[in-house]
């Protein structure tokens, strides 16, 4: 699946613009002369929201009161064109193939996406919640099951947790019902930390892949899941809920607490590893993000590269162009320091354009 055609109509800084692309395109410009816009305008059309959790009125142009944005997509051969209006009242219309979708969920053609920006370096750099919600949103779009699994356990938790802090509720009357919470939290988080660790022993290996295509070294990249309960490895349910029934006691609170921990030749990486290590893994991380969704939909996402070439080498930069990972989109705000052989074959969108 590729974004062919691109029009936007009162978009941010664009006014009225139509865009061409191929399979590499590189946008290049100055500071501010919308770079980011237009690979913001592909997430939109394909996912329906903005990146960032910004207010989506925001997208509209200072000047006008409404938002046109219309893209041609090619998916083997076939045309499919989706367009989205949206006006400052928050009247949103979206429309493919000419008709009116009334619920995002009708739409047939889901459109994958994958955004890096220098956000994402949170991935390594943040806080757990950050590495967390990667895994659990990756996982639970291949295994819609872990999404309901994460729901049953996240209600059950603020259940018990709302009996707990209930002043007024006789605490040990409720005992039981404090046990049968318990119960409750162990099956589904057993279930929880099971599909993680089966997930990170197939996430590793193309994480090895990409770092290794990149960076042009060997370097064994490991990824730990950090929790009292278990780490990577062979783990059967039942050893799990006995791991997890010890460990409540001990005050272990539950999967939603654990963490994944990277490392390089044995090292943690959030400590030791220097910035073109820690970018070069998360991009490792985001493109098997897309080779693990290609597996399962069979379709590759549109990557969408912001900002990405800083800190990278020249060897990292061309290792990461050359890629034939599906359709590519990069910013950059210069061509200079780009390999040659990518300019060859990249399509190159120099903004400000022209008309
Ligand atoms: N709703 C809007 N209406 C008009 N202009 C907007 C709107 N939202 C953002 N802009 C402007 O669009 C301009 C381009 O932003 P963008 O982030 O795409 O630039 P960029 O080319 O990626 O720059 P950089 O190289 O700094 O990353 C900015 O000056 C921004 O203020
Ligand atoms: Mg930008």
């Amino acid at each position: 699946m590729k974004i062919v055609e691109l029009r936007l109509c009162n978009f941010r800084n664009f006014k009225e613009q139509q865009f061409f692309f191929g399979d590499i395109n590189v946008i290049f410009g100055k500071n501010a002369q919308g770079k980011t816009n237009i690979l913001e305008a592909i997430y939109y059309l394909c996912n329906f929201r903005p990146v960032k959790t910004t207010k989506e009125i925001e997208i509209i142009n200072f000047d006008s009161d409404f938002s046109y944005i219309k893209g041609i997509f090619e998916d083997n051969g076939d045309l499919i064109d989706r367009e989205i209006y949206l006006t400052r009242d928050g009247t949103k219309k979206i429309k493919e193939m000419g008709f009116e979708i009334k619920k995002v969920k009708d739409i047939s053609n889901r459109i994958r996406t994958i955004f890096f920006s220098p956000d994402n370096l949170s991935l390594v750099k943040g806080s757990p919640s950050v590495r967390r919600r990667f895994f659990d949103s990756l996982i639970s779009e291949i295994k819609p099951a872990y999404y309901n699994y994460l729901k049953d356990y996240f209600r059950v938790l603020m259940q018990k947790n709302k009996l707990i802090k209930n002043k007024d509720a006789k605490f040990f009357y409720n005992r039981e019902l404090i046990e049968v919470f318990n119960d409750k939290i162990i099956d589904f988080s057993s279930v929880i930390v099971k599909m993680r660790l089966a997930f990170l022993k197939k996430f590793i290996p193309f994480v090895n892949e990409f770092y290794a295509d990149f960076s042009g070294n060997d370097t064994l990249i490991d990824l730990k899941y950090n929790s009292p309960i278990a780490e990577v490895g062979e783990f059967s349910i039942d050893e799990i809920k006995l791991k997890m029934k010890e460990e409540i006691k001990r005050g272990y609170q539950g999967p939603h607490t654990d963490d994944y921990i990277f490392l390089s030749g044995g090292r943690e990486v959030k400590r030791y590893g220097s910035q073109g290590e820690i970018r070069t893994l998360v991009l490792s991380m985001i493109f098997s993000r897309g080779k693990i969704i290609y597996e399962y939909a069979g379709k590759m996402p549109i990557i969408l590269l912001d900002d990405v070439l800083y800190e990278l080498d020249y060897n990292r930069r061309q290792n990461l162009l050359k890629n034939d990972y599906g359709q590519l989109f990069i910013t950059a705000t210069d061509i200079k320091n780009l390999p040659g052989e990518i300019l060859k074959r990249a399509s190159l969108i120099g903004l400000p354009k022209e008309g």
